[in-house]
């Protein structure tokens, strides 16, 4: 019913010529049927990836947008900007960037609605911190940012959302959330959006895991009911195991 996402967050890695290189790696080996694989790139790359995937299944994407169209907000870059470039995805509110860069749900929602305005598929990402999960308010903190990210969605946008539910304290740790728990997470998330759409809707919406995912684990994720791919950081960086993890998929 939902085809599978397989996205690539590669944060603050890769010159233009290794973007480059690792397109040629993967062209041919990354591109399954039935499995939409996605590489989120920094800005510096994606004009350069853009045309080396023609002719590919493979889609690009940014890491973050800024909502405004254009203006005085220096080192931003807007979803215009985006579009222009022939951008497919970009991912909005990752946790790094709510730690280190003042991203609230706020921004996070305006950020959504900008990406509908330019033609760009928003990937949210939501999550709880260690000391969150430890006080068993996980489900508390996933329910208030995926409110607050949704907020003023049409039906028919909300059903093209992906949601990457990250726990922070799995992110870059290689300590990754059991497939059960994160499946107990995602399935609640899907529940939120019933209430806040409908199942029609919330059945349409791709729900991703990340955090320390990796080729011998990708599978156990997959196989879960609920979750529909994975957002994947440092094993997305090598050619070879971004390979796996897109036929880990299918
Ligand atoms: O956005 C994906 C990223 O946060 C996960 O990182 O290195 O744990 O796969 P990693």
């Amino acid at each position: 019913m939902r085809e599978p996402i397989i996205a690539g967050n590669w944060k603050m890695f890769k010159t233009v010529s290794e973007a480059q290189a690792f397109i040629n790696e993967v062209k041919g080996r990354a591109e399954i049927d039935g499995v939409e694989s996605v590489i989120c790139a920094p800005f510096t790359n994606l004009p350069a990836l853009v045309e080396a995937v023609k002719g590919t299944k493979i889609k690009v994407g940014a890491q973050n947008l800024h909502w405004e169209e254009s203006g005085a907000f220096t080192g931003e870059i807007s979803g215009a900007m985006l579009e222009d470039l022939g951008v497919n995805y970009v991912i909005i509110g990752h946790s790094e960037r709510r730690a280190y860069f003042a991203e609230t749900d706020e921004t996070v929602n305006k950020k959504v609605h900008a990406s509908f305005k330019y033609n760009l598929t928003p990937i949210v990402c939501v999550g709880e911190k260690l000391e969150e999960r430890e006080a068993g308010q996980t489900k508390e903190v996933c329910k208030l940012q995926v409110n607050e990210a949704f907020r003023g969605l049409s039906k028919e946008q909300a059903a093209q959302v992906v949601v990457a539910y990250e726990p922070i304290w799995a992110i870059g740790t290689g300590k990754s959330s059991t497939a059960e728990d994160a499946n107990e997470v995602i399935t609640y998330i899907r529940e939120q959006l019933i209430a806040l759409f409908d199942v029609e809707t919330a059945n349409h919406v791709r729900i991703q895991y990340g955090g320390s995912v990796k080729p011998n684990n990708v599978r156990e994720y997959m196989n879960q009911l609920s979750i529909d791919g994975a957002l994947v950081g440092g094993a997305s960086l090598d050619p070879n195991s971004f390979t796996q993890l897109v036929e880990g998929a299918k």
